[in-house]
């Protein structure tokens, strides 16, 4: 049965308990506002370990604009009726699950905190320089968790990708004995991939923006026979005409914001398919739609 721990004390009770017992933990943190994609997470966890804790938490110091802050979804009550529901619906190995659902003052109680993460070359690209201090924010919150948690494994979805480089290279500083483990995409039926942010989307927006994963699906198929930078180039164009090509309503159009391919764990460009290192390649994309800010990803 789930159980809502608010406390961060209460938190640290139950894990130190675990831990006597040596059991097996696994950390999914999340910012609430649940869909399939974070359910996909929590799912595997249960599977893999014998405690999963889920945080539902809206960080407020990754957020480098107050308006997208506000804005952010807050739908507590209906997330952890969805976690109810999976944990029993599913065959799985865990025999206890706690919600942790702390306020602001509660993550921290000493007001902002001051610590500042720097990760090098994996932050500064895409994300990185649009959205200063967010990853420092990201890294400061998922320490915590980790202090709390004390995870044995902490899963990630790869939506976020970058995020997911900014999170190995955390563990690789604070030497902490976690397995990362990044979790494929989950997507609509029609490709979109799952985000809080594409309940935003007006009905014809919401129409338009699978063309974002239709057209990364047709730049994996070109890169068997297409330089880098010609992939990156059609994607940019094929989606800044779509509103053209496609006659659509509303003056609805796609606004890349950019599309970087990239050593999939350094995420420095490459300006040639065989400069990939040992996990690939992968295509980055943010794209505005309709006021949202999309993001997606595809290998290649
Ligand atoms: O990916 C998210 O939802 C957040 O960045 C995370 C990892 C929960 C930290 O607040």
């Amino acid at each position: 049965m789930m159980k809502q721990i608010q406390k961060a004390a209460d938190l640290q009770a139950a894990v130190s308990e675990a831990k006597k017992q040596n059991l097996s933990i696994g950390l999914v943190p999340t910012m609430g506002a649940l869909h399939e994609g974070h359910l996909s997470l929590i799912e595997r966890a249960l599977k893999e370990n014998d405690l999963v804790v889920v945080s539902l938490f809206v960080n407020p110091i990754q957020f480098n604009n107050k308006e997208d802050l506000e804005k952010y979804p807050r739908t507590i009550e209906a997330d952890l009726a969805l976690i109810q529901k999976l944990e029993s619906s599913i065959e799985k190995k865990a025999t206890g699950l706690l919600a942790f659902t702390p306020t602001v003052d509660e993550m921290y109680p000493q007001g902002e905190p001051k610590e500042v993460y720097h990760f090098g070359p994996v932050e500064e690209v895409m994300e990185g320089p649009r959205r200063p201090g967010h990853f420092s924010g990201v890294a400061v919150v998922v320490r915590r968790l980790f202090d709390l948690a004390q995870p044995t494994r902490a899963y990630f979805g790869e939506k976020d990708y970058q995020q997911i480089a900014v999170i190995r290279s955390l563990l690789e500083q604070i030497k902490y004995p976690i397995e990362l483990v990044p979790c494929p995409i989950v997507r609509a039926d029609d490709g979109l991939a799952l985000s809080s942010r594409n309940m935003r989307l007006s009905p014809a927006a919401r129409k338009m923006a699978p063309a974002i994963n239709a057209t990364l699906e047709q730049a994996a198929e070109m890169a068997e026979f297409e330089e880098v930078d010609d992939v990156k180039e059609w994607v940019l164009d094929t989606l800044a005409s779509f509103h053209e090509v496609n006659e659509c309503p509303d003056d609805l159009r796609f606004e890349p914001e950019y599309f970087e391919i990239v050593d999939a764990r350094t995420l420095q460009p490459i300006a040639d398919w065989d400069e990939a290192g040992d996990l690939g390649a992968v295509g980055c994309i943010a794209v505005w739609l309709d006021g949202v800010r999309l993001i997606d990803i595809v290998k290649f």
